[in-house]
């Protein structure tokens, strides 16, 4: 209850990483930075106006082979070269890069298909399509690595293997008052719960899988394939941003259902935490070190922390560590989440903000003191819509106004300066 409160209080923050940006001119600043790199020259105070070199110095050489109408959809493919900005796209991947990236594709898919009739791009044109799109992102500072990053490919373009791409032969093959019905308001917190948009939308797939294949046969990968069909047959009915918000509203859903972290070997635990007589010091600082390595992967949302904690603790129960070593070592949610000070996302994160002036923003809530849940053993795993989260599911009304600059900001952005400086010189 007090924690509902308290969260609901908490302050929301842009945090500024102008410096940064300024540091890193190309995309060192990753957790994974091969040990044998030579020091990079650190020079901090030079570089006059840290944007301006990173919005139009790559002219994009685009094929001229591809019919998708990308001056159409100009600002969201900026708002995606924002979420996906050089040096923060590893970090920001799984939550708000790739998401955003793949609701601009779908839109983009959609709206063709006004004009050809087709809801998938064949081989050749998906080639030189997304061949283009990446050259048009990256002349607007995204980074150059999406491809990688995002697991994008040219099929992610095509049907795969949907055995429909026709506009007509969906739409007598769907209920589509129903679909619509469904999904043209999608309530982001409620939807993840009730899943009644994400069911109509298999129910479509399937049929249109189904509509079209042999009877008999396993149909899983081809109605898997089918619901990205469905996604660019939804983005033609709703409007831009309205297609956009379902789209990453769903993407929402999944993703908070999962910790992406990855846990490192736990030895150093569990010789330090695991018996009765063990010394508290050690075990915390055995649990301090363990969780500094999992901070330095990515920036994680309010839920995907939850996650992340259920799943540490149920590993530490696996090793017999009985005792609550959360409470015990003070361990909170945000310190599953990038840094030791903290940046946990909402768990519905906002866009990525440009402003020439300040450069790329994102909204963090700092404040976010929620001390990690100890798994009971009852409960396996942390639910969104288990009335036992403490954690409310959606911040909306505070995350929309990214205003406030406290101490936090600074905080934060010497943090990250420790860090780059550390991967640098390293
Ligand atoms: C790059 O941007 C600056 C300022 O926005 C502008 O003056 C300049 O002409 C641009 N250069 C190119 C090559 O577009
Ligand atoms: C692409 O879309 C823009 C804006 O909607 C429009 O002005 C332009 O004529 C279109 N280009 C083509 C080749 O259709
Ligand atoms: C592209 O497709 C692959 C495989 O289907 C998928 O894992 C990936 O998320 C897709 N990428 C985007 C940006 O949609
Ligand atoms: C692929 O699509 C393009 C444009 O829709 C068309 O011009 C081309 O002939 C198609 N190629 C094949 C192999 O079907
Ligand atoms: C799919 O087909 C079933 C059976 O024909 C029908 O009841 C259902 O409404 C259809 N759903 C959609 C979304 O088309
Ligand atoms: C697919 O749907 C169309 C239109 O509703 C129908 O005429 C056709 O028989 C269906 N085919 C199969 C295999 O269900
Ligand atoms: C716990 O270990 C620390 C050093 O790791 C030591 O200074 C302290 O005395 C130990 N405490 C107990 C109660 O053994
Ligand atoms: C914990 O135990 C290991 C022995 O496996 C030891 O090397 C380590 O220094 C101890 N302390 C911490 C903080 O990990
Ligand atoms: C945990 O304790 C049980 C029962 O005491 C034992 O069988 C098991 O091997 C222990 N597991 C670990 C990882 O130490």
């Amino acid at each position: 209850m007090t924690r509902r409160a308290e969260f609901k209080l908490g302050l929301f923050v842009v945090l500024q990483f102008m410096f940064l940006l300024s540091l890193c001119s190309s995309e060192e600043f990753l957790p994974q930075i091969s040990p044998d790199t030579s020091p990079q020259p650190f020079l901090p105070f030079i570089a006059p106006s840290p944007m301006a070199p990173y919005i139009n110095t790559t002219i994009p050489k685009l094929s001229g082979l591809c019919s998708l109408n990308f001056t159409a959809s100009e600002s969201l493919i900026q708002t995606t070269s924002h979420n996906c900005w050089t040096v923060f796209a590893p970090l920001l991947a799984n939550v708000m890069c790739c998401p955003q990236l793949d609701a601009a594709l779908t839109i983009i898919l959609g709206k063709a298909s006004k004009e050809t009739g087709q809801l998938a791009l064949n081989r050749t044109q998906s080639k030189h399509c997304l061949s283009d799109l990446e050259q048009i992102l990256v002349g607007k500072g995204a980074s150059s690595k999406l491809g990688s990053i995002c697991s994008l490919h040219s099929s992610n373009l095509t049907a795969s293997s949907c055995p429909v791409t026709d506009v007509d032969q969906f739409e007598s093959a769907v209920d589509t008052s129903k679909l619509l019905l469904a999904c043209e308001k999608v309530d982001p917190v409620k939807e993840c719960c009730e899943q009644a948009c994400q069911n109509a939308i298999l129910d479509a797939a399937t049929n249109i899988t189904l509509n079209a294949s042999e009877p008999l046969m396993d149909n899983s990968v081809r109605i898997s394939d089918c619901k990205n069909i469905v996604h660019r047959w939804l983005a033609t009915k709703l409007d831009p941003s309205q297609a956009k918000e379902t789209l990453r509203g769903l993407a929402n859903c999944k993703l908070n259902r999962v910790c992406p972290l990855v846990f490192p070997h736990m030895r150093h635990i569990s010789a330090n935490c695991s018996n009765e007589l063990s010394n508290q010091t050690s075990c915390c600082r055995a649990m301090e070190s363990y969780v500094s390595h999992l901070q330095k992967q990515s920036l994680i949302t309010n839920l995907q922390a939850l996650d992340c904690a259920t799943s540490l603790g149920t590993k530490l129960q696996k090793l017999n560590i009985t005792k609550n070593v959360f409470t015990a070592c003070h361990i909170s949610l945000k310190d599953f989440s990038l840094q030791e000070s903290g940046c946990l996302l909402p768990s519905l994160p906002s866009d990525a903000i440009f402003d020439q002036d300040t450069g790329i923003s994102f909204t963090c809530d700092l404040n976010d003191n929620i001390p990690a849940p100890w798994p009971s053993s009852s409960q396996s795993s942390a639910s969104t819509c288990k009335k036992t989260v403490r954690i409310p599911a959606l911040p909306a009304a505070a995350s929309s106004q990214p205003s406030l600059y406290n101490e936090g900001v600074k905080r934060l952005v010497i943090f990250v300066l420790s860090m780059v400086l550390v991967m640098l010189l390293s």
